[in-house]
C-alpha cells in the first residue's frame, strides 16, 4: 500500500553556512544577540552597531532592552547595511548560558524575523564565540532552535498562518571555524529535521495516522533511509504470543501493525532498542475518556512518533551501535469486540496482567513490545510512551519522568538529557509498590490505583524487559502543548526525539 504522506514543509526551507561578515551579509532580516545587562555590545552585534551609527546601543538604552533570554528587538537598517532589517535577541545572563538558552534565543528571533515576513534570515551561532560553548554545538543548536520554531503545522489549512521562510543562513566570518560550524549545523538540521517530523505524525489526526498508515510510513521511511523493516500483522502476532498487544487492538476496525527497524552496522559493540508507545488513538475502551481528556488523544502515538523520526535520523548520521526501533501500533476503541474490564491477557513473554481497566492499554501494548525487545537480542532498552496521567501531574509539561533499572543507563541518559534540552526526571521504580498492581487472578493487573500511578506502570513494564538494562520515559506531559513552550507553541513537541538521537550518537 502506497501513503503519500508528506505534510511538513520545513524542508523546504533551505539551511546552510557561509563565510561572511556581518556588516556585508545581505538578507531579509540578521539575527544578532546580547548577553543580559550588556550595555555597549561587543562581537558580531558590536560591528553592526558600529555600522549602524550606533543605532543598536542607542536602542538598548531607550527600549529598557536588557538583554533578557528570548526577548527581541527589531531594528531597520536603512541601508546602512545590505541585510535589510536586524533581529537583536536576549541570550539571558551568561552564567546560566546552556545549549538550550541558544536553542530558545534562536527560537525566539527566528519568529521575530517570521513576524517582519523576512523570506531569507541569516543568523551569527550563538555563543560559539562569547558563551564558552564548543562552536560545533553553539551552531548545532542554533539551527534546532531555527529550524524547530518556524515549523507550522498546514496540512488542514487552506491557507497557513504565517509567511514561510525560504532560507536560514548560518553565517561566521572566521575560515577556520567554519568546518565545525558546518558539521554542527548538519547535525542541527537532522535533529531539527526529525523533531518536526515526529511534530506532524503527532498532529496529523487519527483518521489520517492510523497503525496500517504507520506501518507504511515506517517501511518508506526505511527504504529512503537505509534502514531493515519488518512489519508484524495480527496473525504474525498471534503466533508470536503478542495476547496483550492483540487484546487492546480488538476493539478496532482498523487492523493493528507491529512494526520493527533496524540500523545495523558491523562489529557494533551493543544493540539499543528504542521502543514507542503507539496507540494511534485512546479513547479508554470501555473505561472512556471524558470528552474533554480525550480531545487530544491523537497524540498517543507520540513515543511512536519519536522513534519513527529518530530512526530516520540515525540512518542519516549511521551511529556505530546497532539499533532496533519497535513500535506496537493499534487504536484503544469501544465495540462488540473491545476486550473487557476483568479480562486476562498473556503476553508474548508468558505473563499473565488482569485488565483492571481499559483506559491503561499503552502499558498493555508495551509488555509485548519489551518482551519483543528483550527477546531479539536488545542490550539495552529505552521506551519513550504517553503513559501516565499521575506523570503529568506530578512533572507538567516541561519534563518527562525517567524510570531505569540501571545505573550506567541512567547517568548516560541524564547526560544527553542536559545535552540535548529534552528533560529528564529521575524517579523511583520502588519494588514495594508492585503490590498495588497485585492480582487475585493473574500474575499483575493493569492499574494500581491512583497513588504513585507513575510508578505503578513503570514496574508493570519492568515484568517484560528480562532483566535487561531499560529506561523508561513517560512523556505523557512534554509530548503535547497548548501554549508556548520556549521552542514550541500548539501541538505535538516531538519530546523525546532530540534525547535519543544525542543518545546514540554521543561521542562520535
Ligand atoms: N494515554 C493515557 C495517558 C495520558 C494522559 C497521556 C494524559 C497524555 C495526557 C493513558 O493511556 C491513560 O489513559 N492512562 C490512565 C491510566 C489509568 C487508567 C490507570 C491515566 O493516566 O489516567
Ligand atoms: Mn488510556
Ligand atoms: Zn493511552
Amino acid at each position: 500500500m502506497a501513503f503519500p504522506y508528506r505534510g511538513y514543509n520545513f524542508t523546504a526551507m533551505k539551511t546552510q553556512t557561509q563565510i561572511s561578515s556581518v556588516t556585508e551579509h545581505a538578507c531579509d532580516a540578521l539575527i544578532v544577540n546580547l548577553f543580559e545587562g550588556v550595555t555597549t555590545p561587543g562581537g558580531a552585534t558590536g560591528a553592526v552597531d558600529k555600522a549602524l551609527g550606533g543605532l543598536i546601543s542607542q536602542l538598548i538604552a531607550q527600549e529598557k532592552f536588557e538583554g533578557k533570554l528570548g526577548k527581541t528587538l527589531l531594528i531597520h537598517s536603512q541601508g546602512k547595511i545590505p541585510a535589510a532589517r536586524v533581529v537583536l535577541v536576549g541570550l539571558g545572563k551568561s552564567q546560566d548560558f546552556t545549549l538550550e538558552a541558544v536553542r530558545r534565543a534562536s527560537a525566539a528571533a527566528i519568529r521575530k524575523a517570521r513576524e517582519a515576513r523576512a523570506a531569507s534570515v541569516s543568523s551569527i551561532s550563538h555563543g560559539a564565540r562569547i558563551g564558552g560553548l564548543e562552536p560545533a554545538s553553539a551552531a548545532q543548536a542554533t539551527v534546532e532552535g531555527a529550524l524547530i520554531a518556524s515549523y507550522e503545522f498546514t496540512k488542514y489549512k487552506s491557507k497557513p498562518d504565517n509567511a514561510a521562510i525560504e532560507s536560514f543562513t548560518l553565517i561566521s566570518n572566521d575560515p577556520a571555524e567554519v568546518e565545525k560550524l558546518e558539521r554542527g549545523a548538519r547535525k542541527g538540521q537532522i535533529v531539527a529535521e526529525a523533531v518536526n517530523e515526529a511534530r506532524d505524525l503527532i498532529n496529523t489526526p487519527a483518521s489520517d495516522v492510523y497503525p496500517e498508515m504507520l506501518a507504511g510510513y515506517a517501511e518508506a521511511l526505511a527504504h529512503e533511509a537505509g534502514l531493515g523493516a519488518r512489519v508484524l500483522d495480527r496473525e504474525e502476532c498471534e503466533r508470536m504470543g503478542m495476547g496483550a498487544f492483540l487484546a487492546v487492538a480488538k476493539g478496532s476496525e482498523r487492523p493493528p501493525r507491529f512494526i520493527v527497524l533496524k540500523h545495523t552496522v558491523e562489529g557494533a559493540k551493543k544493540t539499543v532498542a528504542i521502543v514507542g508507545k503507539g496507540v494511534t488513538f485512546d479513547t479508554g475502551g470501555y473505561c472512556i475518556k471524558t470528552a474533554e481528556s480525550m480531545f487530544t488523544m491523537k497524540d498517543d502515538m507520540s513515543g511512536a512518533a519519536a522513534v519513527l523520526a529518530a530512526m530516520r535520523a540515525v540512518g542519516r548520521l549511521k551511529p556505530g551501535v546497532n539499533v532496533m526501533g519497535i513500535v506496537a501500533a493499534t487504536e484503544n476503541m469501544i465495540s462488540g469486540s473491545a476486550y473487557r474490564p476483568g479480562d486476562v491477557v498473556r503476553a508474548m513473554n508468558g505473563k499473565t496482567i488482569e485488565i483492571e481497566n481499559t483506559d491503561a492499554e499503552g502499558r498493555v501494548t508495551l509488555s509485548d513490545a519489551l518482551s519483543y525487545a528483550a527477546s531479539e537480542g536488545a542490550d539495552e532498552i529505552i521506551d519513550l510512551a504517553t503513559l501516565t496521567g499521575a506523570c503529568v501531574v506530578a512533572l507538567g509539561r516541561r519534563i518527562s519522568g525517567l524510570f531505569c533499572n540501571n545505573d550506567a543507563l541512567r547517568a548516560r541518559l541524564m547526560e544527553a538529557s542536559d545535552t540535548s534540552g529534552d528533560l529528564l526526571w529521575d524517579m523511583p521504580l520502588l519494588a514495594d509498590y508492585f503490590e498495588q498492581i497485585e492480582s487475585k487472578v493473574a500474575d499483575m493487573k493493569n492499574t494500581g490505583g491512583r497513588e504513585a500511578g507513575a510508578t505503578t506502570a513503570a514496574l508493570l513494564l519492568q515484568e517484560f524487559v528480562d532483566a535487561k538494562p531499560w529506561a523508561h520515559i513517560d512523556i505523557a506531559g512534554p509530548a503535547f502543548v497548548s501554549k508556548d513552550n520556549g521552542l514550541v507553541s500548539y501541538g505535538g513537541t516531538g519530546a523525546g526525539v532530540r534525547l535519543l538521537i544525542e543518545y546514540l550518537t554521543r561521542g562520535q
